[in-house]
């Protein structure tokens, strides 16, 4: 058995940073990160717009910042974080920016700040269109530089080891001991123990297939924290990015940031018409469900797959300066911004509920803490606000370690569990998984998408208990691989957002269900 004085799960920004911060106070304790894949491989690393502050009250202000988030939460944020998070930005910033990370400057010298749907003022710092492998990059430079972190890569973190089984408890939570890990190269599953366990497993978007999301995004923190007991909220709210490349195969799908619209990009139906000009005051720039939803409503009308966006208005070699990543990709396909419109798609693309958390991180769980996508702080509401993400991973992981900080770190004596083995036929079949997964992601897509009905969310409900049950006796009967513990993971977040759907009345934000309210996109 392992010990460590806090093992974090996951390597995205949430992660990383927390375990910086924790490994320059504790210089004489292990830090642990177990991360599943490479160790860059995460939401955080394909993050293209920025991260949203205030960082000259000249123009900007905390206020409008705080006003454009509530407003596109759609009166489900908590308001109280929105200010804590909002103001605790910048400073989280300046940090960023000393360990090392390039946003773009103009000529001036000045930060050059982009604008997203939602936003009222030019607030998003930048790398280029690559903002979140800048991030990734400074974050893991700085992680190997410090001997007292531990980053194990290819360890999939399989179940969290609790005090008590949730099971045999009374509703008091359990204490949470560690994890149970799997190393994807030896197959061995041990029992890492730690003082404090956090997850920052990241996003689900996976679970739709088609997403933004890379293929770790399969809800594995949310799902551990579920079946540990704790309390998960808002799952309902799925966020879909309105402009994903439209490519018939391709997935994940290759985002075309908002920022892209922010510089002036268009919109445009097959007719070639500005539909966003009908839809809301801000057209192009209307917060992403409202977004996300008119371009569903063209798509179903014009029966194909996809809109355009237009940026052959714009300069051409700014635009190359700007957004290279897009650039390039758009070219590979043969699509030359200058001149062809880009097919768009909405995509799922990130979860505003997740593992409920106070102002500390702290879960329902003693010594568990959850941090970054899989968390749910009450910043985002019923839709995040572009480009506040990364913002909310660098405030809570500060946040997690100032409580640290605060209490010491404990130690921790009660000997965990082993896990039990009791696998005897060998690794299920791939095939079967992948077309389990499949099925799950078609599921999604049509019973519990941008636009979604009570009857859909019922038959999906009966078609995933289905799923769920056969899953189970994979689960039990076979040795563990990734991938059996990841269609586990999804099924139950996927029961999670149809669940909380169908317990919600009316429709917020990115919930939309055609059952309840007259509430439709229309200027008239
Ligand atoms: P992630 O960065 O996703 O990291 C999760 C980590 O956990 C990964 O290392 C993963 O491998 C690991 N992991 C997961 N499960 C396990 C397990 N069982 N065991 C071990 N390890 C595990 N937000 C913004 O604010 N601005 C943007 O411009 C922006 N652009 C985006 C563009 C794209 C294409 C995408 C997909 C997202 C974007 N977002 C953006 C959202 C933002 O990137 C994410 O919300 C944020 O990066 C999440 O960070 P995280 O650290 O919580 O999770
Ligand atoms: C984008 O660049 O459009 C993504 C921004 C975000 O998801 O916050």
């Amino acid at each position: 058995m392992k010990e460590s004085q806090c093992l974090i799960i996951g390597s995205g920004v949430a992660g990383l940073t927390l375990a910086i911060k924790m490994a320059e106070a504790f210089p004489k304790r292990i830090i642990t990160i177990v991360t599943k894949a490479h160790e860059s491989e995460s939401n955080t690393k394909y993050a293209q717009g920025g991260v949203a502050s205030v960082i000259s009250e000249k123009k900007d202000s905390f206020q409008k910042h705080i006003a454009d988030t509530l407003l596109a939460g759609d009166g489900m944020c908590d308001p109280n974080i929105v200010e804590m998070v909002v103001k605790e930005g910048p400073e989280r910033l300046r940090e960023l920016i000393e360990w090392g990370v390039r946003f773009d400057k103009d000529l001036h010298g000045n930060f050059s700040l982009g604008r997203e749907g939602g936003h009222s003022e030019y607030r998003v710092l930048h790398h280029k269109d690559a903002t979140g492998s800048e991030i990734e990059r400074a974050l893991l430079q700085r992680v190997h530089a410090l001997d007292n972190i531990e980053l194990l890569s290819h360890h999939f973190a399989v179940d969290l080891i609790l005090e008590s089984h949730p099971l045999h408890a009374s509703n008091t939570p359990s204490a949470c001991l560690g994890a149970y890990v799997l190393d994807q190269i030896s197959g061995e599953i041990c029992a890492l123990r730690a003082a404090s366990v956090v997850l920052a497993t990241g996003g689900l978007g996976r679970i739709y297939g088609h997403t933004t999301n890379p293929m770790v995004a399969t809800g594995d923190g949310i799902a551990m924290a579920y079946r540990a007991n704790a309390r998960i909220r808002d799952m309902e709210f799925i966020q879909f990015h309105p402009t994903a490349l439209y490519e018939e195969k391709e997935t994940p799908s290759f985002l075309i940031s908002e920022a892209v619209r922010g510089f002036g990009a268009y919109l445009r139906n097959t007719n070639g018409e500005r539909f966003m000009l009908h839809n809301h005051e801000d057209a192009e720039l209307a917060s992403r469900d409202i977004v996300a939803r008119a371009i569903h409503a063209e798509i179903k009308k014009e029966h194909i797959p996809y809109v355009y966006l237009d940026c052959t208005h714009l300069k051409t070699e700014t635009f190359k300066q700007k957004f290279p990543t897009i650039f390039t990709n758009c070219s590979r396909l043969g699509i030359d911004v200058s001149q062809d419109w880009i097919p768009v798609v909405p995509a799922a693309h990130y979860v505003c509920g997740g593992i409920e958390v106070d102002s500390w991180g702290r879960t329902s769980i003693n010594n568990l803490f959850a941090c970054g996508e899989c968390s749910r702080t009450g910043l985002h509401g019923a839709n995040r606000l572009a480009s506040n993400s990364l913002l909310e991973a660098l405030v809570y992981a500060h946040r997690i370690f100032r409580y640290h900080i605060k209490q010491d770190l404990k130690s921790i004596t009660e000997e965990p569990p082993q896990w039990k083995q009791n696998k005897k036929s060998g690794p299920a079949e791939e095939t079967i998984l992948q077309s389990k997964i499949l099925e799950l992601q078609q599921l999604m897509r049509c019973n519990a998408g941008i636009v979604r009905s009570t009857h859909e969310l019922t038959t999906a409900l009966k078609m995933l208990a289905m799923l769920r049950a056969d899953t189970e006796i994979l689960f039990e009967r076979h040795t563990l691989t990734s991938t059996l513990c990841e269609l586990r993971n999804m099924l139950s977040v996927a029961y999670l957002i149809i669940d909380h759907s169908l317990q919600r009345t009316e429709n917020k934000g990115g919930y939309y269900n055609i059952n309840y309210s007259e509430k439709i996109n229309t200027l008239v």
